[in-house]
């Protein structure tokens, strides 16, 4: 069929074509179902599933009272916000900003997509581990960028290696977005793959855009590493991407931040001034009472998370036709479900892992997200984010379905 003209298009091209984000119809879907009743079981939020601290309410409670945060303030956030965010940074990872390198943004999500907008022209490529957080190559996309994925696997622990890296480069390659710990793998990359990785990068004159958002949710002897700081050659063209929702339970207050060399936060700062203005007053001040505080919260969800994944991993393995690696960090499972695909279970017979998603949350009234939304069929993703009981329903609910 001719494609619409520009005057008979209602809806412009580039968003028609856009992906909506997998993980949030999922976790819509399995909310509709429960209100209607059915007592759904959901994997699939990519939220920690506790209140926000305390002190933090109490701190954007204070800020609703506050004239001076009922107005208009700085594109680029709130100076003592800006501030707190080096100093965090310096704290956990090493890595020494000034404020006038940081701009505050409407989420991690909203950072992606100002990073690669100020980073991106037309046909700019931007390498992309597989399986991938679904949001990257969809605004790359938007953006008019390029995405390439490179694939990773079990076998390799989901890490992508400078020569599988090096082979989907091409000289339009400008952007690695590297994500450690990663959605959905929860693989956590070791700190000499993150040396030699961006040590690549810079020879390359690569820019890396490391997204850090799990950077707290590490288990076990897991290390998680700062690719600039290891790599101090990137100075100039790396950007880090962070925000309050995993550390804090902070998902619904939409405070992301990134750090890059001045000219990219410059361009970034113009381009939120004519976009959205300022970022919420109050969630800058909930956040800023978040950084400041301590970090005793993320502490007593990473204690559940590791107990979970435990659980989650085990059970899955005993399941006929199920592999799934321990994740070292973040808070999914990301099982290999291909055995259980072309075979007869509670009488349906799937193919792929988009339908097996399907017959789950019609039959066993479990939503879990398909592989297919991070660029790898043949994988369920589950969020270990959802109470212990739940959890050992929801995979002894997939246990039966594959039995049945
Ligand atoms: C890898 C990754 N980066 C960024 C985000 C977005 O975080 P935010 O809620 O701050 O937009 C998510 C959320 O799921 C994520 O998994």
């Amino acid at each position: 069929m001719a494609e619409a003209s520009t005057a008979t298009r209602r809806v412009a091209a580039v968003l028609t074509s856009l992906e909506p984000s997998a993980t949030l119809a999922v976790d819509a879907a399995a909310k509709q179902l429960r209100q209607d009743g059915v007592p759904v079981i959901s994997f699939g939020a990519g939220e920690p599933d506790f209140p926000t601290p305390d002190p933090i309410v109490e701190a954007a409670i204070a800020a609703c009272r506050d004239p001076a945060m009922h107005h208009y303030t700085p594109t680029a956030g709130l100076p003592a916000l800006r501030a707190a965010i080096c100093a965090k940074t310096s704290r956990d990872s090493g890595f020494d900003a000034t404020a006038d390198r940081v701009i505050v943004t409407n989420g991690a999500k909203h950072a992606v997509f100002t990073a690669l907008t100020a980073l991106l022209d037309p046909g700019d490529e931007v390498l992309i581990p597989s399986p991938y957080w679904t949001t990257y190559p969809e605004v790359a996309r938007l953006v008019g960028g390029k995405p390439v994925a490179v694939v990773t696997t079990p076998a390799s622990g989901f890490l992508a290696s400078v020569a599988d890296l090096e082979a989907a480069r091409t000289e339009r390659t400008k952007v690695l977005i590297f994500n450690s710990p990663c959605n959905p793998t929860g693989s956590v990359y070791p700190a000499a793959l993150v040396t030699q990785i961006g040590q690549w990068a810079a020879a390359n004159d690569l820019w890396v855009l490391c997204d850090e958002i799990y950077e707290h949710l590490v288990f076990g002897d897991t290390v998680q590493t700062s690719m600039p700081v290891a790599v101090p050659e990137l100075e100039g063209r790396a950007i880090i991407v962070n925000g309050v929702a995993k550390t804090y339970a902070m998902t619904g207050w939409r405070i992301g931040w990134l750090i890059g060399p001045t000219d990219v936060i410059d361009a970034a700062t113009t381009f939120q001034s004519q976009v959205t203005s300022n970022i919420s007053n109050i969630s800058q001040r909930a956040a800023l009472a978040a950084l400041e505080g301590d970090l005793s919260a993320v502490a007593e969800m990473r204690a559940a998370f590791d107990r979970r994944r435990t659980t989650m991993t085990s059970m899955l393995n005993a399941i006929d036709g199920v592999t799934c690696v321990v994740p070292d960090g973040a808070f999914y499972c990301f099982p290999d479900v291909t055995g259980l695909l072309g075979r007869e279970l509670s009488g349906h017979r799937v193919t792929t892992t988009a339908e097996l998603a399907e017959a789950l949350l019609a039959t066993a009234h479990v939503a879990t997200v398909p592989g297919e939304a991070f660029g790898a069929p043949g994988h369920l993703r589950l969020s270990s984010a959802i109470s212990d009981a739940d959890l050992v329903e929801g995979v002894h609910r997939i246990a039966q379905f594959a039995a049945g």
